[in-house]
């Protein structure tokens, strides 16, 4: 789903289909220049940090190296620094040879051509566990949903679910029940606050338990009941809340940095087969379980049928991958983009009071909601980038690139350029409200820069959902208190995605 950069050939591989498996000699691969191409400079040429044979740039992450230490967002801002808009990066062990882009037309040049079938190298391992590992297992070819698919089995999946998902008029009918869902967190909120008016407990875990909640109803069309007061530790739906999260944590460790899983079995790599195992047998208990409700309330729920039952009229196969997915995507990325908005709110206080103007006035448009979480997505974004790769050949600032290479989008870097966007460390909501005659208007800048939700017919499938379950979510806080903040602002770490992580200084005053 999200950024990715590895793939090579290996043992473990072998036996997987060729648009899969990417030789790791793709470094010394011979390139051949085209017509007409023969004037640019080679791929090779690109800059970049030095390489080794085998090892590639790995020096340069162990202690002594210029990248030793750094979390991803100084890695990516010190690549642009040191090299400039285009950075090759050479593959480490087990990782492919990457090429990082800091320039948006460049960035608009590949998504635009890569429109059709595109592919996102997504995540290697899960991609390695759903197609071979639990294919060992289950004996049956069957599709792995759109994280794992790439080419015509992700066409056919993404054709089928784009209708039920993407739909503006067909997700504005879950808004009743995602209002539910805010309210019944903000009610919430207002019993786990201590004398201070702040919260008791991990407020990030309480964000991913509304996060559950609130993609529950969309998914399963039932609600879980995260808020029971009672509910324990172990109960699946902490379980499964954990599972999400240590999933994009132990993916960062297998496909994001040099690992050697793909020819050895690795103790982390064997956590991480057990982990997507659990993660799987999570969802499928909560889709048996919504499922049995189905059966019991047929034709009574006056709920809007989640994609669950939508999908079963379709495709049987593709609903339960589908609701699995989503119970996976919609957590931990709507979790962290409330958090960065309530943070970034709380701490522009006459921000949040012109959004509680606009909610109070009751008015239909609500645009500068939507501005507010547009602005916190580009300054703390919960995911950092973009990835293709190639299907043909391109000339890209003077560079040749072929058929196979890894880009990386690295939208979080553009986005705070001053070149795109004026001010751009600052938290300025009514860039995205202002007139085309404000030096601000966010239309003066690249449309490629930023891009949180990805571009074209691979874009986040969940945009709509997570949207509406932002906005909503947001203004009932906004109306119902007064959310403040004390002392340095929270750590964000950068796994697979970016995490808020606090320590959580939030105060919520009544209003
Ligand atoms: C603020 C929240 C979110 C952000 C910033 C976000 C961002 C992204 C991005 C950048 C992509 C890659 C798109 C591309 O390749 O062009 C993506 C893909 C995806 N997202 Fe999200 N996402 C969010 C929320 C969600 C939610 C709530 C769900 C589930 C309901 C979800 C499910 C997915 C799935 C399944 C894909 C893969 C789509 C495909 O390859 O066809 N995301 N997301």
């Amino acid at each position: 789903m999200y950024l990715n950069k590895v793939r090579i050939c290996s043992s473990r591989l072998a036996a997987a289909p060729t648009h899969f498996v990417r030789s790791i000699t793709v470094n010394s691969t011979a390139v051949e220049v085209e017509e007409g191409t023969a004037q640019l400079k080679s791929w090779r040429e690109i800059p970049g940090p030095s390489s080794l044979p085998l090892l590639g740039s790995l020096q340069h992450f162990i202690p002594g190296g210029m990248f030793h230490n750094l979390n991803g967002i100084d890695f990516t801002h010190k690549l642009y620094q040191n090299y400039g808009p285009i950075v090759k990066v050479d593959g480490m062990i087990g990782m492919n040879m990457l090429i990082f882009l800091f320039d948006a037309e460049s960035v608009s040049q590949i998504l635009r051509s890569e429109n059709w079938m595109p592919i996102r190298s997504g995540f290697p391992s899960l991609e390695y566990y759903r197609k071979y590992y639990k294919k060992s297992k289950d004996h049956e070819q069957k599709p792995t949903g759109l994280v794992t698919e790439h080419l015509q089995p992700w066409r056919e999946f993404r054709s089928a679910v784009n209708p039920v998902m993407l739909q503006p008029k067909i997700i504005k009918l879950y808004t009743t029940a995602i209002d539910q869902v805010a309210q019944d967190m903000v009610a919430r909120i207002r019993s786990l606050r201590d004398e201070n008016n702040m919260l008791r407990g991990n407020f990030g875990v309480e964000m991913n338990l509304w996060a559950l909640e609130s993609i529950a109803v969309v998914a399963l069309g039932t609600r879980l009941n995260c808020f029971d007061p009672t509910l324990s530790e172990d109960s699946p739906a902490k379980r499964l809340i954990q599972c999400v999260h240590d999933f994009f944590t132990i993916a960062e460790d297998l496909d994001f940095k040099p690992s050697i899983w793909k020819y050895i079995t690795t103790p982390k790599f064997k956590k991480a087969m057990k982990l997507y195992e659990d993660h799987e047998n999570l969802s499928k208990h909560f889709i048996q379980q919504a499922m049995e409700e189905l059966k019991t309330n047929k034709g009574k729920s006056s709920n809007e049928k989640g994609v669950l039952e939508k999908l079963m009229d379709i495709n049987e196969q593709f609903a339960y991958i589908m609701a699995s997915d989503l119970l996976f995507g919609g957590v931990d990325t709507a979790a962290n983009t409330m958090t960065a908005t309530l943070y970034l709110l709380a701490t522009h206080p006459e921000k949040q009071q012109k959004l509680r103007e606009e909610l109070l006035s009751k008015s239909e448009k609500k645009p500068y909601l939507k501005a507010c979480i547009k602005e916190s997505m580009r300054v703390m974004p919960v995911v950092s980038g973009n990835t293709r790769r190639t299907t043909k050949e391109y000339n890209i600032l003077g560079y040749h690139i072929p058929k196979d290479m890894e880009i990386v989008f690295s939208h979080q870097e553009m986005s705070l350029m001053e070149q795109y966007y004026p001010r751009p460390k600052e938290y300025i909501p009514e860039r995205w409200v202002a007139d085309k005659d404000d030096p601000l208007y966010h239309g003066n800048a690249h449309p490629f820069a930023h891009s949180p939700f990805g571009f074209g017919v691979r874009m986040c499938i969940g945009r709509r959902i997570a949207e509406l379950e932002v906005e909503t979510f947001l203004a009932r806080v906004v109306e119902n208190f007064n959310v403040e903040w004390f002392g340095p602002p929270p750590k964000v770490v950068q796994t697979a995605l970016n995490y808020v992580k606090g320590p959580f200084n939030f105060v919520f005053k009544d209003i």
